[in-house]
């Protein structure tokens, strides 16, 4: 493009060399001026075609930097998520976890990755008064909507990387983490810390999704955005929420952590309801780190993405309620 865009100057520029000659004084200054700004623009130009060229073939982050903002859960993003995802996909999880929590009797529980909390609020509910709650996660942002959510029952709010958690050794007698695991950059180096901060027999309760194509709306959405943008798909959902569901990894990462008792496993299959299309595809696209991803693709990418998103959901799952697979591994693990 950009080579098009320097041998049309060219063939301009020799165009007013030939007719120049032929005219008045005036109008050759005014096409010699007409000449500098060509030559002066055509950098601007240049550039121009080929942010154009870069829109229309769908070319965006890096997969470095794409990377790099799985992690970011903020700006709008925890009031979409909060309000779209956690019902879509999350609650029902939550109330599994927190009830595998409270069959333990633990006192002093640490959740890590707590997001907008409703695994916090989950045990809460389901643990009794005399257990201390602690719940922490990277993003403030998300923790900012948990606290403005509140719970039943005071608990502790802490800012805390999973990977360096600000707590003393052997602090915890339960340590719960809702698909958080996935994001830890080091596994074992997460795992690791979990274990440090819990009392000798205490657990580490945790779940991940499995692979995308057991999360239906979730692989509708990722392949449908591959065809928006052929070039670069946004594969934020395959690389991260999805891609941490091999046992074997798992139960690896969690020895080399520093447990070293045999994990359980166990697959937990469930459904994933909303009143439209619509609202799966508002809550993939616009309420996750997805969004960064096609945000980066320019202005409406955004607008567009979720239109497209919509309709696939629409066709595969019905143009009224929809109702979709999702399904996730639930690990413990004794210190
Ligand atoms: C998919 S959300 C799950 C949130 C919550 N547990 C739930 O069930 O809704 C993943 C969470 O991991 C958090 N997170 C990402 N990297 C983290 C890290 N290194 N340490 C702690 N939390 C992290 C994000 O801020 C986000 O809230």
């Amino acid at each position: 493009m950009q080579g098009f865009a320097l041998s049309g100057l060219a063939s301009i520029l020799s165009h007013i060399g030939a007719v120049l000659s032929r005219k008045p004084r005036s109008t050759r200054r005014q096409m010699c001026r007409n000449a500098d700004y060509l030559v002066a623009a055509a950098p601007y130009h240049a550039g121009e075609a080929r942010a154009r060229s870069d829109r229309l073939a769908g070319r965006r982050l890096s997969p470095k930097d794409a990377r790099g903002t799985d992690k970011v859960f903020a700006g709008s993003i925890p009031e979409l998520y909060d309000t779209y995802l956690v019902p879509l996909i999350f609650a029902s999880y939550a109330a599994d976890l927190a009830a595998r929590a409270a069959s333990r009797q633990p006192e002093k529980v640490l959740e890590i990755a707590a997001g907008t909390g409703v695994v916090t609020r989950a045990l809460a509910s389901a643990l009794p008064d005399s257990a201390v709650i602690v719940a922490t996660d990277l993003n403030q942002p998300m923790l900012d909507r948990a606290q403005a959510i509140g719970t039943s029952r005071p608990v502790a709010w802490h800012q805390a990387d999973a990977m360096q958690l600000p707590f003393e050794d052997g602090e915890f007698d339960l340590v719960v983490c809702q698909f958080g695991a996935m994001f830890f950059p080091d596994k074992p180096g997460a795992f690791a810390e979990a274990r440090r901060v819990l009392a000798p027999g205490g657990a580490f309760l945790f779940n991940v999704w499995d692979r995308i194509e057991d999360n239906a709306f979730a692989h509708v959405v990722t392949n449908a955005l591959a065809t928006l943008f052929p070039a670069a798909p946004p594969a934020f959902l395959a690389r991260t929420p999805h891609g941490y569901h091999e046992r074997q990894a798992i139960a690896q990462h969690l020895r080399l952590g520093g447990f070293h008792s045999e994990p359980g496993f166990e697959t937990v299959t469930s459904r994933s309801r909303a009143a439209s299309a619509r609202i799966p595809a508002i809550a993939y696209c616009q309420g996750t780190p997805l969004r960064n991803e096609i945000e980066a693709a320019g202005a409406n990418a955004l607008a567009r993405a979720t239109d497209i998103c919509a309709v696939a959901i629409a066709e595969k799952f019905g143009a009224g309620p929809v109702d979709g697979k999702i399904q996730a591994h639930v690990v413990w693990v004794t210190a």
